[in-house]
């Protein structure tokens, strides 16, 4: 999610789920190619499975991104066709690109001849007036014959004016049963519902539609719902990680990134969510807020937050030693 996730997140998230896939925000094809490819791309080894989202539509700029992006190991190269933002617009990306299933169908022609990893789509329901069912089966029809079989569907449309981007997340109205139709017309493709999935009650309730489902905001809001995931969807019988152990684990990446001259916000805004809904989820927050942006901020600052918010737990008590 642009503007919100980066490595620093996936490497957090991942400490909570093994198994979830994780995407990358989206980055465009002229960035991935002319760009700091080693700040744009890097990502460390614990974040896989892990998808690079490119937004583009230029199909030989899309290839040579995606072949660059799988040279830095990513798993999956997923093409934004969802995104209503303006500036993504000017350029021909995201979202506006549903009107031209022809032209995607050609960025992922040209993606799946350079690279060997899945090549998948993100898409709306419809865009402005072109939202019927008739047109989203066209859409899909045509990019699937171009080889996508793996297409991740946000349950909204997207109105390209009038409506900003956080309108376009909320305003339009989620209609679920578009997808479950879409999967039931293709059972052979493969068909992830997003938009609005509060908690892993309401995933599995999908789940029993379509094959996967993909959480946005209340994975970053919350994200210690991610940690009933491996148990929960993929059979996993290690124990859920507790909080505390995630910020534990946490610790040694924030030291490395501090080593390197990091700061320990880039890493701990991410946080934040940790403990919602727990009793001191507030203070938790207001502390790592207040500190960890101060020039120099440390360990200790997420340290202390910890304590705040489980004041009994062991590894403090033995820090105050
Ligand atoms: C701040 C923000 C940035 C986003 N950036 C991206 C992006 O880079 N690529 C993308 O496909 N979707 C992006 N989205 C949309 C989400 O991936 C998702 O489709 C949308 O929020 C609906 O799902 P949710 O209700 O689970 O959040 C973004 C959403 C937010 C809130």
């Amino acid at each position: 999610m642009m503007d919100w996730t980066d490595r620093h997140c996936r490497v957090f998230h991942r400490l909570l789920t093994r198994k979830a896939l994780l995407y990358t925000e989206m980055l465009t094809a002229p960035a991935v190619i002319h760009g700091d490819r080693q700040r744009l791309l890097a990502c460390d080894a614990m974040e896989h499975p892990v998808a690079l989202q490119l937004g583009g539509s230029d199909p030989n700029a899309l290839a040579e991104a995606g072949e660059i992006g799988v040279g830095f190991g990513y798993d999956e190269i997923n093409l934004n066709v969802g995104c209503p933002s303006d500036r993504v617009q000017e350029g021909r990306f995201g979202a506006c690109l549903m009107a031209e299933p022809e032209l995607v169908a050609a960025c992922v022609s040209a993606m799946k001849e350079r690279v060997a990893v899945p090549v998948t789509v993100k898409c709306r329901i419809g865009i402005d007036e072109q939202d019927s069912e008739a047109e989203l089966q066209r859409f899909v029809e045509t990019v699937a014959g171009a080889g996508c079989r793996i297409f991740i569907v946000h349950a909204r449309k997207a109105w390209l004016e009038g409506l900003s981007p956080k309108q376009n997340r909320e305003v339009p109205p989620l209609d679920y049963a578009r997808i479950y139709r879409l999967k039931v017309s293709r059972p052979d493709l493969t068909i992830i519902l997003n938009g609005g999935i509060a908690d892993l009650d309401e995933a599995e309730q999908h789940l029993a539609h379509v094959d996967g489902v993909m959480l946005g905001r209340a994975a970053y809001q919350t994200p210690y719902l991610l940690a009933d995931v491996d148990r929960r969807f993929f059979g996993s019988e290690e124990p859920v990680v507790s909080r505390a152990e995630v910020l534990e684990a946490l610790m040694s990446h924030i030291a490395g990134h501090l080593d390197r001259g990091g700061r320990l916000n880039n890493v701990v805004r991410h946080v934040l969510g940790l403990y919602h809904g727990q009793p001191r989820a507030r203070a938790f927050r207001r502390h790592l807020s207040e500190y960890a942006v101060k020039e120099g901020a440390g360990l200790d600052v997420l340290l202390e937050a910890l304590r705040i918010a489980e004041p009994s737990h062991r590894m403090i008590a033995a820090a105050a030693e």
